[in-house]
């Protein structure tokens, strides 16, 4: 094993709660931190922390990084995984402080405390919102990020990355770093205010999303066995395979 005790930042988020069960698993000791920030219940991070809080080789600071280091744990770590941020591009729009406070002060916070000799080596989640408006798909990691990122969330990733490329290189490559952009993350416990989380809470409530989805294979359908005339109950103009779904009023 290369290195034994593992800081995660957001432990008790959607993927933290994921990777904190891994690393423990494995024979890490893992020390976590959350400041189980209301952008989505407490409780549900709590039952995300549920699993594995009480093992023996994880350790639990409810601590909020926008405190400064003086917030960290007085330890040391072997790597840190920096996943504790404001998530979600769309409530970014509404509400840019508390991305800008969460995301950039609260990473540059961690970067002064690794500095101080908390950790040499970090894991930085990015986002794939980064890529933003970029026209060419699939993302391409060399587009100029500083052009296609329109929304606050992604430019407070994007401070993020620019932050720990900053300490690498300030400090004299003694900050060993990685900033990975990930793209949607989806499974058990994701995040509430993610589609895929939506649709998946509406139809267990019963109810079709408002908006009709046409499988590909469906879609093809009319046009190797057409069905003529098209059934008078259709619409004008509409087609006769495709159903709409009645709105569900459920969130
Ligand atoms: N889930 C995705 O699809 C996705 C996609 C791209 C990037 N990411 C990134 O991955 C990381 C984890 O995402 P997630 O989906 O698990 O989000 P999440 O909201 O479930 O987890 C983030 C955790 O960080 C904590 N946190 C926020 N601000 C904090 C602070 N100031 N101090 C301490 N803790 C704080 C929150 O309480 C939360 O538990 C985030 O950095 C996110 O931007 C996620």
């Amino acid at each position: 094993m290369p290195f034994s005790t593992v800081l995660v930042t957001g432990c008790a988020g959607f993927i933290g709660s994921h990777l904190c069960e891994r690393l423990l698993r494995d024979g890490y000791r893992v020390v976590g931190l959350d400041n189980f920030d209301p952008f989505y219940p407490r409780a549900i991070k709590e039952a995300n922390l549920a699993a594995f809080a009480r093992h023996p080789h994880f350790t639990f600071h409810e601590a909020d990084l926008r405190h400064g280091p003086a917030a960290l744990p007085a330890i040391a770590v072997d790597v840190v995984v920096h996943l504790a941020a404001k998530a979600g591009v769309g409530p970014s729009v509404k509400d840019p402080a508390s991305y800008l406070e969460n995301n950039v002060l609260g990473t540059g916070h961690l970067l002064e405390w690794m500095r101080q000799g908390g950790s040499s080596k970090l894991f930085f989640a990015s986002s794939s919102s980064v890529y933003g408006n970029a026209p060419e798909q699939p993302f391409r990691e060399d587009v100029n990020t500083l052009a296609t990122c329109i929304s606050p969330c992604a430019a407070t990733k994007l401070a993020g990355e620019q932050l720990v490329h900053t300490y690498h290189h300030l400090h004299l490559h003694k900050l060993d770093a990685l900033n990975a952009r990930f793209f949607t993350v989806y499974g058990p416990r994701q995040r509430p205010d993610l589609a895929i989380h939506k649709f998946a809470r509406r139809l267990r409530a019963g109810c079709a999303p408002a908006r009709s989805f046409l499988y590909s294979a469906t879609a093809a359908r009319p046009a190797t066995t057409p069905t003529w005339p098209i059934p008078s109950t259709a619409s004008p103009g509409a087609c006769a395979t495709c159903s709409t779904t009645p709105a569900c009023s459920k969130p």
